[in-house]
């Protein structure tokens, strides 16, 4: 059985974000993917970032499960095993204790889960992270309380109504939330379909 599972999201925002992580990365980087989902950017980014080391994870076992089955049909080395990491779950950087992590991924999170999620993220974020370590968040987001567009106010819409604790998140909440676990806002880029990149730094 073949446990790989596909979101064609990632084969249209891919190469934006690509393009991102190309300049924000550093070189021969240990880099934390939290929420891979799928694992096609994790196999992506793996083979185009080649001096970067991705560690993929995922909270869902089927998720986790799918990465394997994409990792190993792209027999990537710089591409590890997918660790189960949950961020709403105490003490989850322990899972990467001793793993010199210099830079976190998440795509598509903040807002497909609770708050508690983000402020999970962040915390560990910041204790993983070393000085100029980089976070980098993907995603749609509300700025100064107002959607970007109105597809965004839709799709945070139909979020609430499969789960009344994920949406939409305001940026300047996200960047305090950030801020409480000493990591600065950097840059914020404007996406293709109405999304942001959103890069922090320890
Ligand atoms: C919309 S998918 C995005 C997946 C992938 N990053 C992408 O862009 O295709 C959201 C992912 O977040 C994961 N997730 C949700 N809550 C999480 C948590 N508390 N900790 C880690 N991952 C979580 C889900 O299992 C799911 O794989």
């Amino acid at each position: 059985m073949d446990a790989r599972q596909y979101a064609p999201a990632t084969q249209r925002n891919r190469e934006p974000i690509l393009a991102i992580l190309s300049e924000v990365l550093l070189t021969r980087s240990n880099v934390l993917e939290i929420a891979s989902g799928t694992g096609e950017h994790a196999v992506y980014f793996a083979s185009k970032l080649a001096s970067c080391h991705w560690i993929p994870s995922d909270a869902n076992p089927a998720a986790q499960a799918s990465i394997v089955a994409w990792k190993n049909a792209q027999q990537l080395q710089n591409l590890d095993f997918p660790l189960p990491i949950d961020v709403t779950q105490a003490s989850w950087q322990q899972q990467v204790a001793e793993r010199n992590i210099k830079a976190i991924v998440n795509i598509n999170m903040i807002h497909i889960s609770p708050w508690l999620a983000c402020l999970g993220l962040m915390e560990g974020a910041g204790q993983i992270l070393p000085p100029g370590g980089i976070l980098y968040l993907y995603g749609p987001y509300k700025r100064n309380g107002e959607h970007t567009a109105p597809s965004n106010d839709s799709f945070d819409r139909s979020l609430r109504d499969r789960n009344s604790l994920w949406g939409v998140r305001d940026l300047e909440a996200v960047t305090e939330a950030a801020a409480a676990q000493n990591l600065r806002l950097e840059q914020v880029v404007e996406m293709p379909a109405n999304n942001l990149s959103v890069i922090f730094s320890r």
